[in-house]
């Protein structure tokens, strides 16, 4: 079965065709970098206004990529939230139009659950179920326990900002540029983390959650006292403002891996900041009697492959009906399901 995935929920424009949830024919992303980065972050309006003029010839790039035509689509997948509502309702527009023409069905899909999606794309090995899945991104910061493909029982998440969304705002106040996450990765390479003292966010053992926000005012007073920094110095910061993130992840892992250690088989670690090499360096590290999966780093941020393989397995699963009932949504979901 021939799926088309549809993703809008931010500042990426993105088009795929996936064959029966795991072949990816074609998979192609209209960055809005460029044009957000002036403003330092994404303006909602802007990203809205290039969904709309990018979507219908990306969706016609992504066919003749796939070397398909519209009679072979079978099902159309679609990012329905969490997002920001107006580029959301471009994808969710389109996703329903086509569907009326071309009278086949329309699956709304979660974007941070399809996140964990991509990191299935393209593994060599089956990754097994139950299964403990981490996605870090711009917008969430969330852990899940999954017993299977289409199951997101949620464990924790952010309370504050996303552990994306932090990187981005310290890169900012050090000047660099956005998306500010690979900025300071590549800083951080050359920089010792150990020269600069940093807070143990969130060290109670007792706290679920995640939070970044103390973090990124722990780094807005340390940079107020730091005038002139060095080049040196500032790749310091991004090294021990970076490991500290991370740190933070760890020991929430520790904190939920002993307690499913008995059932899972499994650890996915998915979403833009999985792109981070000293993130996946830290995490196998710290993880080494369970596989581990990461996604490919074409499958880490924003992209439609991941939309149209989760798609395509709900649809599956759930034996979805045909019905158009239900809309974008903002960005939180109606029904979070969480694991007490
Ligand atoms: O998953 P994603 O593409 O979009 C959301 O759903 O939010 O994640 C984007 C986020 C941005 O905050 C970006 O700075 C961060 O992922 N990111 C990174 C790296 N590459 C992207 N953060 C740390 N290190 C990276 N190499
Ligand atoms: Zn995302």
């Amino acid at each position: 079965m021939l799926t088309l995935g549809i993703e809008s929920s931010c500042d990426e424009t993105a088009i795929a065709v996936v064959q029966n949830g795991n072949k990816v024919l074609s998979s192609i992303v209209a960055t809005q970098i460029e044009t957000h980065k002036i403003y330092g972050g994404v303006i909602p309006e802007i990203a809205a206004r290039e969904h709309l003029r990018n979507i219908y010839p990306l969706f016609q790039k992504a066919l003749d990529k796939s070397a398909i035509s519209t009679k072979h689509l079978e099902l159309i997948a679609v990012t329905q939230g969490p997002g920001l509502i107006g580029a959301l309702l471009i994808g969710v527009s389109f996703a329903k139009a086509l569907g009326y023409a071309l009278n086949i069905p329309v699956q709304p899909v979660d974007h941070v659950h399809s996140h964990i999606h991509g990191a299935l794309l393209g593994c060599q090995t089956e990754v097994t179920f139950p299964a403990l899945s981490l996605v870090v991104s711009g917008g969430h910061t969330n852990l899940y326990y999954m017993s299977h493909l289409t199951d997101f029982q949620l464990l924790a998440s952010t309370m504050d900002d996303a552990c994306g969304e932090c990187f981005d705002k310290v890169a900012k106040m050090l000047g660099l540029d956005y998306p500010g996450g690979p900025q300071i990765e590549k800083m951080a390479r050359e920089g010792d983390p150990s020269r600069i003292k940093m807070p143990k966010i969130m060290a109670d053992h007792t706290a679920s959650g995640f939070s970044y926000s103390g973090l990124k005012t722990h780094m807005y007073y340390l940079l107020q006292k730091e005038a002139n920094l060095s080049d040196q110095r500032k790749k310091d910061i991004c090294a021990a403002f970076q490991d500290e993130a991370f740190h933070q992840i760890l020991r929430k892992l520790k904190i939920f891996l002993p307690v499913y250690k008995n059932e899972i088989k499994s650890v996915i670690i998915a979403g833009g900041v999985a792109a981070n090499k000293r993130f996946r360096e830290l995490i196998s590290t710290a993880i080494c009697d369970i596989p581990v999966f990461f996604p490919d780093l074409t499958y880490c941020s924003d992209n439609a492959a991941m939309v149209a393989a989760l798609g395509w397995h709900l649809h599956h699963n759930q034996n979805s009906s045909f019905s158009m009932q239900w809309d974008a949504y903002s960005r939180y979901s109606f029904e979070a399901v969480t694991r007490s």
